[in-house]
């Protein structure tokens, strides 16, 4: 089998950051988003992957995560031509990649505690043409949802209904052989003009293919909104084997460390400091006179200095060295957060802050 991963798009809901960076290569614990998805598709035993990517992004992707041999794999790095056009789209795109086989698509913002395996074995086992996993949502408008018959089989999926059929999620992971390609001719942009998942789905179930279904009864996140990121953040963080948590920076005498805390080669932690876990530090910080507080991921060559921060994805390059306490927080690459007291005379915010930034003061 093969596996394509999306990871094109725009990211609308995360912008700022996703102005400048693929929202993919955001990292949670301090590894990029799409870190974690090729892991468990390698621990499914799928070793040839394909990226999709937007145009002119292929370099900053493959820096990222090289030719997989990291995880002895192989990674083929795709441009969405014409850019993004639907989730369906994608696949159709691959398609010279992809005929012949049978695949795993995998919506590469969607992050899955647990493991993927036994879906996939699931698939193959059973001789199955299409094979969907859901998820019991709150908010399923949000999503794919599965309508179902009156006697439990599946009648259709249906893309972001303002009436929901049911509580289900179809999450992003999906399997398919190849009558997708069939699928796709067959099948035109929605209302909103892209090329729908469920509507591909609705046509493997109308056309009398085996679709098969699972619930994902663990923990499964669409990463789509700060919200949902920093919760990502936490739960993927939640999960890691404790032996990764390990201090190979300096942590000076008296600094408290508590919990699992990861510090990374060259990261100074002063003696003034509390770093209550899980946290993951990166490279070369400084960490001074501060509380860094649980579920906060810190990138490489940060400062943060006399300053609170929790719960909180902090990228590469930033600065923070303020008396406020920042909480629930993502900081951009290179970011500076300091104290209006230092530059100015009375209490007053001074902002230069990306296009549709989000602050609340
Ligand atoms: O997360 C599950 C949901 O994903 C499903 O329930 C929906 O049925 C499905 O349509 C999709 O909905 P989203 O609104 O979350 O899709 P989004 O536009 O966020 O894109 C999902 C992923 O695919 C994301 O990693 C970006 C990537 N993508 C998206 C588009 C539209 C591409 O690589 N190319 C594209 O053209």
């Amino acid at each position: 089998m093969k596996a394509l991963i999306a990871a094109g798009g725009h990211a609308t809901r995360l912008r700022p950051i996703t102005w400048t960076t693929n929202k993919h290569l955001i990292p949670l614990a301090n590894k990029p988003m799409l870190w974690h998805v090729i892991d468990k598709i390698v621990a499914a035993g799928i070793s040839d992957i394909i990226i999709n990517v937007n145009p002119g992004e292929v370099e900053s992707m493959r820096a990222a995560f090289g030719d997989g041999s990291y995880w002895h794999a192989h990674l083929t790095y795709l441009e969405q031509v014409g850019g993004a056009q639907g989730v369906a789209h994608v696949v159709a795109n691959a398609e010279e990649h992809l005929r012949g086989h049978k695949f795993l698509f995998f919506l590469g913002d969607n992050i899955i505690l647990g493991s993927i395996n036994k879906f996939v074995e699931r698939f193959q086992n059973e001789g199955l043409d299409c094979m969907l996993a859901f998820s019991r949502v709150k908010d399923p408008q949000r999503f794919g949802v599965p309508e179902f018959n009156d006697d439990g089989s599946l009648r259709r999926i249906l893309e972001k209904p303002c009436e929901p059929p049911s509580d289900f999620a179809v999450t992003g992971i999906y399997l398919y052989n190849e009558d997708y390609f069939e699928a796709f001719h067959s099948i035109g942009p929605s209302s909103r003009g892209e090329y729908e998942i469920s509507d591909i789905n609705t046509w493997y179930i109308q056309s009398g293919k085996k679709v098969g279904y699972e619930e994902i009864t663990g923990w499964w996140k669409d990463t789509g909104t700060p919200d949902a990121l920093l919760e990502g953040n936490a739960l993927v963080m939640d999960c890691l084997d404790r032996a990764s948590f390990v201090v190979e920076g300096t942590v000076e005498d008296g600094a408290q460390i508590q919990g699992d805390v990861k510090v990374g080669v060259g990261t100074c932690i002063a003696a003034d400091c509390l770093v209550r876990g899980p946290v993951t530090i990166g490279e070369n910080c400084t960490i001074a006179g501060s509380y860094i507080g649980p579920y906060t991921s810190i990138g490489n060559n940060v400062t943060v200095k006399d300053s609170e921060v929790e719960h909180s994805v902090v990228f590469s390059g930033a600065t923070i060295d303020t008396t406020e306490r920042i909480c629930s927080s993502l900081i951009g690459l290179n970011a500076t957060l300091v104290d209006a007291r230092r530059t100015h005379p009375k209490t007053a915010h001074r902002l230069i802050i990306g296009d549709n930034s989000f602050v609340e003061l």
